[in-house]
C-alpha cells in the first residue's frame, strides 16, 4: 500500500489539471503533466500551454521558479510511461464519462499495482466512474474535488467510493492537508457534493431573482456581495469570472444528475438575455466583456433593457452601509428593494442547505467550512442562520407560508453552534451538539474565538488570551487599522508584559489581515480640515509599531491573505513572521498618493541596509519598492523585496499558522535594537527626483506619482542633508510623518483617496 505520495502524475493540463500540477509543485514535489499529443511543430502544445497559465501576473499559479522545475511536461502517447512511478494519478480531464474510464483502463496497464488514482470531475458520481472497473482499481480510487484557481481556494472535496479503502482515502487526506495546504472535507457520493450544490444554487437564485425584480447587475450584486459576507464580485461578477458560458454548462450538468424534485431545477433555466449573450461572444472576464466590461472607472456594465454598456456608479445605500456594520438582521428587517432581494434569495439558499442535511451531510458544519473554503463566504449558510436568529427566520417562512425544510422546523435549540466546556459545537440532525473536530495542526481562530471571552475589546479589535499568549484580532471592515486598533494592540503587549503571558500573536482568520490604515479616518481629517488629529493618530501608530518591536514581549505575527500598507507595517514590526505561502504583502500607500508612516518606509530600508551593506543601493531598493507599492505574492517574491527576516516562516496550509506562531512563541529572538544609520543625502535625493522626471516625460508616471515618490525618496535619503548622517528610528518615523501630513494636504491625494472609498478604484492623476 501506499504510505506516502514522492511523485504524482496529473493528466490533462486545462484549468484544472494545470493548476492542480503547479500545486503540486509548489509543496516540492516532482510533477508529470500529461495532456493529449498535438499536431505540428509541438507535440506538447496543451500541456506547455497549461504550464504557460500558471504564470499568469494577477494570480500565479506557481510560487517560484523552482517549483516549476518539478513539472514535466509530455502528451499521453509518448509519455505515458512515466507514470509508472507515480504514487498518486490526478484526472483532470474532460468531463465525459467514457473517456475518464478509457484512460482509466490504460493506466491499470502502466502504473504500479498501489497507485492511488482519483478524478477531479465536479458532476460524475463515483459510482459511475467505477462501474464495470476491476475491484482492484476501485480499491485504490477516489475522486478529489479542487476549486478553481487551486493554488488560492482552500478547499478540497473527497469522495470515496464503496470499496475505496481507508488506506488510500487517509494518504489522500494527509497529503492534501499537510502538503497541499487544503482544507479537505470528506463528502458522500452526492451531486455537486457540497460546495457546489449549495454555490451553484445561491448563483442560479440570485440571478433570476434579480432578472426577475428587475434589478440591475450592480445593484444585484452590491447586496450578493459584501453584506452577506460573500465575495465583493457578487452574483453578476462572479458568472464573469467564471464565464457565462461555463456556468450555463455547470448549471445544466446539475439539471441532468438531482433528482426531478430538487428546488435546484426552478432556477436552472437560462433566460434569453444570458442566451443573447453568450451568442455574442459577451462571455465574461475570458472574453474582457460579459455582465461588465472594462476596469477602474472605465468599468461598464450591461443595461438588461438594451443589451448597451453603460456607465454606472457604485450602490449608495444606508440599509447596506448599516448591514455592513450591524450585521445582516439589519437588511433582512430592513425594507425597499435590497432588503427584499436579500430576503428573497437568502431565504432560498438557507432553505436549501438545511435541506441537505442529513441526506447530503449528516454536519452542517460541513457545509458551512464547504461555503467559507469552496466559495469564500465569511460565513457558511448555518453560521448565517444563527446571526438572522433561527426563530425568526423559521417563522417568517410559516408566515410566507412557505415550506420549512426538517431539520430547521425540528430545531429546539436557539442557535446551530454552541460552545459548553470551552468545547465548539454543531447542531446535529436528532437535536444534539456534536464538537467540532479538526485535523493534527488545524487552529481555526475564528472558531476559537468562540469559546473565549475577550480581555479588551472594541469596535475594531480585540484581544484574548489563549494558550497562555495574547492573540490580537483586527475585525474592522476590510481589518483597516484605526486609533482602535492601535489601543487594543498596545494595551495586549502591555497586559502581556503585567501578567507574563508567553507573548502576542496578531493574527485573524478572515479573509484578509489587514487592507491597512483605515483610509474613512484619513478621509474625515481631511474633510474637518483637522490635520493634528491626523498627526496624533500616525504618532499613535509610530508609537505602537516601536512598543511591539522594542519591548520584550515577543510578538508574532500570522498573517493570512493580504497584508498590505499599514497591515504589513504592523506584520514588519512583529519579531517573528509565520505566513501563508499565499500571504500577499506589500507597502501600497503610493496608490492613493500618500506615504507608509507606520515605520514602512524605515523597516524596508533598515532591512535593505542589513542585506546589501550597501546604502546607496538600500536606499534606491527602498525608494522603488514603496514608490512602485511592489507586492510579494510568494515567500520567494517577499525574500527578494527583504520583506522578511531569516527566522519568518511560511506554510502552505492557512490553518496551520496559528499553532505554528504557538509554537514559535517560545523561541522567539526579539528583534535587535535599531541602530542609526548613514544616510545617503542631497545628492542621492537628486539622482531619484531626476529618475521621476525622466518617467514623468516618458508618460510612465503621472505628475502626482512624481510628488509622491519625490517624498518617498526624501525618507529614504534624508533629503537635504549631507551624505553620511546619522538617523534613528525616531528620526526616520519624523520623515515619514511629515511626508504623510503634506501629502493629505494635497488635493490630489484627497481625489485619490475618495475615489477609492466612494468606487473602490484608484485613479492616476
Ligand atoms: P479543460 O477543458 O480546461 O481541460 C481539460 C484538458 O483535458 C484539456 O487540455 C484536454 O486537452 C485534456 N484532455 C481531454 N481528453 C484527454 C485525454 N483523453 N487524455 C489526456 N488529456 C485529455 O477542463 P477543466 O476545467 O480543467 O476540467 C477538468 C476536470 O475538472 C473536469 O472533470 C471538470 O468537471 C473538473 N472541474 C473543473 C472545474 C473548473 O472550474 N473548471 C472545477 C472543478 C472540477
Amino acid at each position: 500500500m501506499i504510505k506516502s505520495i514522492r511523485k504524482v502524475g496529473v493528466i490533462g493540463a486545462g484549468t484544472m489539471g494545470a493548476g492542480i500540477a503547479g500545486q503540486v509543485a509548489n509543496a516540492g514535489i516532482e510533477v508529470v503533466l500529461l495532456d493529449l499529443p498535438s499536431e505540428g511543430d509541438d507535440v506538447n502544445y496543451l500541456a506547455s500551454k497549461g504550464l504557460g497559465r500558471l504564470k499568469n501576473v494577477e494570480m500565479p499559479g506557481l510560487v517560484s521558479d523552482e517549483a516549476e522545475s518539478l513539472i514535466f511536461i509530455g502528451n499521453t502517447r509518448d509519455d505515458f510511461d512515466k507514470l509508472a512511478d507515480c504514487d498518486w494519478i490526478a484526472e483532470a480531464i474532460v468531463e465525459r464519462l467514457n473517456i475518464k474510464q478509457q484512460l482509466y483502463r490504460n493506466l491499470i496497464d502502466c502504473c504500479g499495482a498501489d497507485t492511488i488514482i482519483t478524478s477531479n470531475t465536479s458532476t460524475i458520481p463515483i459510482s459511475l466512474l467505477t462501474q464495470g472497473m476491476p475491484d482492484s482499481f476501485c480499491q485504490r480510487f477516489a475522486i478529489t474535488h479542487f476549486f478553481n484557481p487551486v493554488r488560492y481556494m482552500r478547499l478540497l472535496e473527497l469522495v470515496r467510493g464503496e470499496q475505496t479503502t481507508d488506506g488510500v482515502v487517509s494518504v489522500l487526506n494527509s497529503f492534501s492537508e499537510n502538503q497541499l495546504g487544503k482544507g479537505v472535507i470528506l463528502c458522500e457520493d452526492r451531486p455537486g457534493f457540497l460546495a457546489n450544490r449549495v454555490g451553484v444554487f445561491a448563483i442560479q437564485c440570485a440571478l433570476n431573482v434579480a432578472f426577475d425584480m428587475g434589478l440591475s447587475s450592480w445593484q444585484a450584486d452590491a447586496v450578493f456581495g459584501r453584506p452577506f459576507g460573500f465575495p465583493k464580485t457578487g452574483v453578476f461578477g462572479l458568472y464573469d469570472l467564471i464565464g457565462i458560458d461555463l456556468m450555463v454548462d455547470v448549471a445544466q450538468s446539475l439539471v441532468n444528475i438531482l433528482p426531478e424534485n430538487d428546488p435546484f431545477h426552478q432556477y436552472s433555466k437560462t433566460n434569453d438575455f444570458v442566451t443573447n449573450m453568450i451568442a455574442n461572444g459577451q462571455t465574461g472576464n475570458k472574453n474582457n466583456k460579459g455582465f461588465y466590461r472594462g476596469t477602474g472607472i472605465d468599468r461598464e456594465a450591461i443595461d438588461f433593457n438594451t443589451g448597451e454598456y453603460i456607465s454606472f456608479s457604485k450602490v449608495k445605500s444606508d440599509l447596506l452601509d448599516r448591514t455592513e456594520k450591524e450585521g445582516l438582521s439589519v437588511l433582512l428587517q430592513g425594507s425597499g428593494k435590497y432588503a427584499d432581494f436579500a430576503w428573497r434569495v437568502l431565504s432560498e439558499v438557507l432553505c436549501y442547505s438545511a435541506s441537505l442535511v442529513p441526506d447530503v451531510t449528516s454536519n452542517p458544519s460541513d457545509i458551512d467550512d464547504a461555503m467559507r473554503l469552496g466559495y469564500n463566504w465569511t460565513k457558511g449558510p448555518f453560521e448565517l442562520l444563527d446571526d438572522i436568529g433561527h426563530q425568526y427566520f423559521v417563522n417568517r417562512l410559516i408566515d410566507e407560508q412557505r415550506d420549512v425544510p426538517d431539520f430547521l422546523l425540528n430545531n429546539t435549540k436557539d442557535s446551530f453552534y454552541s460552545t459548553s466546556f470551552g468545547v465548539l459545537q454543531v447542531l446535529q440532525e436528532g437535536g444534539v451538539y456534536a464538537p467540532i473536530v479538526h485535523s493534527k495542526g488545524v487552529l481555526r481562530f475564528s472558531e476559537i474565538r468562540q469559546t473565549l471571552v475577550p480581555k479588551n475589546t472594541n469596535q475594531v479589535a480585540s484581544w484574548y488570551e489563549y494558550e497562555g499568549a495574547a492573540v490580537v484580532e483586527f475585525h474592522s471592515k476590510a481589518n483597516a487599522l484605526d486609533g482602535g486598533s492601535l489601543d487594543i494592540l498596545g494595551d495586549a503587549i502591555h497586559q502581556s508584559e503585567k501578567d507574563q503571558l508567553r507573548g502576542v500573536i496578531v493574527h485573524n482568520d478572515s479573509q484578509h489581515f489587514s487592507c491597512g490604515v483605515s483610509l474613512w479616518a484619513v478621509r474625515e481629517c481631511f474633510e474637518d480640515n483637522d490635520y493634528q488629529r491626523l498627526d496624533d493618530f500616525l504618532k499613535h501608530f509610530q508609537s505602537t509599531m516601536s512598543i511591539m518591536r522594542n519591548s520584550n514581549m515577543p510578538v508574532v505575527s500570522a498573517p493570512v491573505g493580504m497584508s498590505i500598507g499599514g497591515g504589513f507595517e504592523v506584520v514588519l514590526h512583529t519579531d517573528q513572521v509565520i505566513a501563508n505561502t499565499n500571504s500577499v504583502m506589500g507597502l501600497v500607500e503610493s496608490g492613493v498618493g500618500l506615504v507608509p508612516a507606520g515605520g514602512g518606509c524605515k523597516e524596508v530600508l533598515y532591512r535593505w541596509n542589513a542585506k546589501l551593506n550597501d546604502p546607496k543601493q538600500a536606499a534606491w531598493n527602498a525608494f522603488m519598492n514603496v514608490g512602485l507599492g511592489r507586492l510579494a505574492k510568494s515567500p520567494l517574491e517577499a525574500e527578494k523585496l527583504a520583506f522578511t527576516k531569516p527566522n519568518d516562516s511560511f506554510h502552505i496550509n492557512r490553518d496551520h499558522l496559528l499553532g505554528n506562531a504557538l509554537l514559535a512563541l517560545d523561541g522567539v529572538k526579539k528583534t535587535a535594537q535599531m541602530e542609526p544609520l548613514k544616510l545617503t543625502g542631497m545628492a542621492h535625493f537628486e539622482e531619484m527626483k531626476s529618475w521621476l522626471s525622466k518617467n514623468l516625460e516618458k508618460g510612465f508616471l503621472t505628475p502626482h506619482d512624481q510628488t509622491v515618490g519625490t517624498e518617498i525618496a526624501r525618507i529614504v535619503t534624508g533629503g537635504e542633508c549631507l551624505e553620511g548622517t546619522l538617523a534613528n528610528e525616531q528620526d526616520l518615523f519624523d520623515a515619514e510623518r511629515e511626508s504623510f501630513l503634506r501629502l493629505a494636504r494635497l488635493p490630489e491625494t484627497q481625489a485619490r483617496i475618495v475615489s477609492m472609498l466612494d468606487q473602490g478604484q484608484t485613479i492616476r492623476n
